[in-house]
């Protein structure tokens, strides 16, 4: 079968090396991917956004599966326009239609259907410039720290977090009033704060039955002691100690299998991964927002745990067989480091050559903003590579990815130290 995979990040290379090592897969594209997929795959240069390009590649090419990997086009419908489309309707897309990625593409509508379907998530309530003043007299009745967010997708910094209600009130009216993340923060979420430990849960589903996949602890402050400001994720533990088998099971009761049923009932056609990101509040789960597709740094720690066929489960994903899967995990540690440039998640420099992947031995290492320019690998974006590396023992695997984060090289390299550290 041919498959063309949608995305240019670290997971894109996590899933692109997973895809290949598939016999199932004839050959493999992936657009437009980056100097890590080129060498799992025929790179091409088409922009996941454009559906009018991508599903005129598929069908020149003979593709039989789109997987996609990020979550905008899913959100902008990709899967409906395939299943609209009579030429390309046949062909399996691997991520839900527009509706089903309202879960990640609108808080309000997430909020709403976990409060519909008594899905634990903090307590919150959504307002418009309408509504403005209720926004800020809510606010002023919930206890610090504020948790604000912009109900569309904002690349990740639509959540702000305060300690003194002056600054959420101020930011709360901001966001509404200026825009300040365009039409994403027309409508803003207001919620109470949920302390705990965070942790990263994936299914896969066909829309009636799930299997589960490894889960990871996300690093996402971008510095030691998770201090200084929120990035996409800095690095990632797999398995997590702390989600035993009980609390995992309150996860399965209470929130994944509500969650499937919710979008049964809601007529919900759904094909996909779903990326539960929870609180663990005092050894109870709850939601804190839903993806609907698999995580970056996530998936580079968590896909390389998965023995059995992956191309596999994305058929069964399509042909709605998932149930019958039998999912292999290896039970040992996975540690993923990531190297970002200097001053990532802000303004950051790129361009620079990076250097010493040859030294690399005993992890992997998935490219994310990495590219090839006059042969030489050079850096291209905020979070540029991330190390994984598998070991029985945490520690080990903690080890042997900070040695191998010390070999590759490039100007105003960073990385987080301490990832795992809490987890020991
Ligand atoms: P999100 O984009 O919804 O994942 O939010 C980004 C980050 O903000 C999360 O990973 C949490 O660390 C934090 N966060 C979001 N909502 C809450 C909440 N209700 N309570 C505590 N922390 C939160
Ligand atoms: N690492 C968090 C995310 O993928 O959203």
């Amino acid at each position: 079968m041919k498959i063309l995979l949608l995305g240019s990040g670290g997971r894109e290379h996590a899933i692109a090396w997973k895809i290949n090592q598939s016999p199932l897969c004839e050959k493999l594209f992936i657009a437009p991917g980056n100097a890590g997929t080129s060498l799992c795959g025929e790179n091409v240069k088409i922009d996941p956004d454009d559906f009018a390009a991508v599903g005129r590649y598929a069908t020149e090419q003979g593709i039989k599966m789109v997987v996609v990997g990020p979550e905008k086009p899913l959100v902008k419908g990709i899967a409906d326009y395939f299943s609209n489309n009579s030429g390309l309707k046949n062909i399996a897309v691997i991520g839900p239609k527009s509706e089903g990625a309202r879960l990640e593409g609108s808080k309000a509508f997430a909020k709403e259907f976990m409060q519909k379907y008594q899905i634990p998530t903090a307590k919150y309530q959504s307002f418009y410039k309408e509504t403005l003043d209720e926004g800020l007299r809510f606010l002023e009745s919930l206890k610090p720290p504020y948790v604000i967010k912009a109900d569309g997708l904002a690349a990740g910094k639509g959540v702000l977090i305060f300690d003194k209600l002056k600054d959420a009130m101020n930011s709360f009216k901001k966001m509404i009033t200026e825009r300040m993340f365009g039409d994403a923060s027309d409508c803003v979420v207001i919620e109470e704060f949920l302390e705990g430990k965070e942790i990263s849960v994936f299914v896969a589903t066909d829309g009636h039955n799930y299997i589960m996949l490894p889960e990871a602890k996300d690093y996402k402050r971008a510095g030691e002691g998770d201090t200084g400001p929120n990035t996409c994720g800095m690095g990632c533990i797999s398995p997590v100690p702390f989600a035993g088998q009980l609390f995992m099971k309150k996860v399965r009761n209470r929130i994944i299998e509500p969650t499937i049923s919710g979008l049964v009932k809601e007529n919900i056609d759904y094909k996909g991964f779903i990326f539960f990101g929870l609180m663990n509040v005092d050894g109870d789960p709850y939601v804190i927002e839903y993806n609907v597709r698999l995580g970056d740094p996530e998936a580079e720690a968590t896909l390389p745990r998965i023995n059995s066929d992956f191309v596999q489960l994305l058929k069964q994903i399509s042909n709605k067989t998932i149930h019958e899967y039998k999912i292999e995990i290896n039970p040992d540690f996975a540690s993923t480091i990531i190297l970002a440039s200097g001053g990532y998640p802000g303004n950051y420099r790129k361009g620079y050559e990076i250097t010493g992947l040859d030294l690399i031995k005993d992890s992997i290492v998935f490219y994310a903003g990495a590219c090839c320019q006059n042969d030489k690998l050079i850096t291209s974006g905020g979070r540029v590579m991330a190390i994984t590396s598998l070991d029985r023992n945490i520690e080990q695997a903690l080890k042997k990815s900070k040695l191998n984060a010390e070999k590759i090289d490039f100007q105003g390299k960073y990385y987080r130290k301490d990832i795992g550290n809490d987890l020991i």
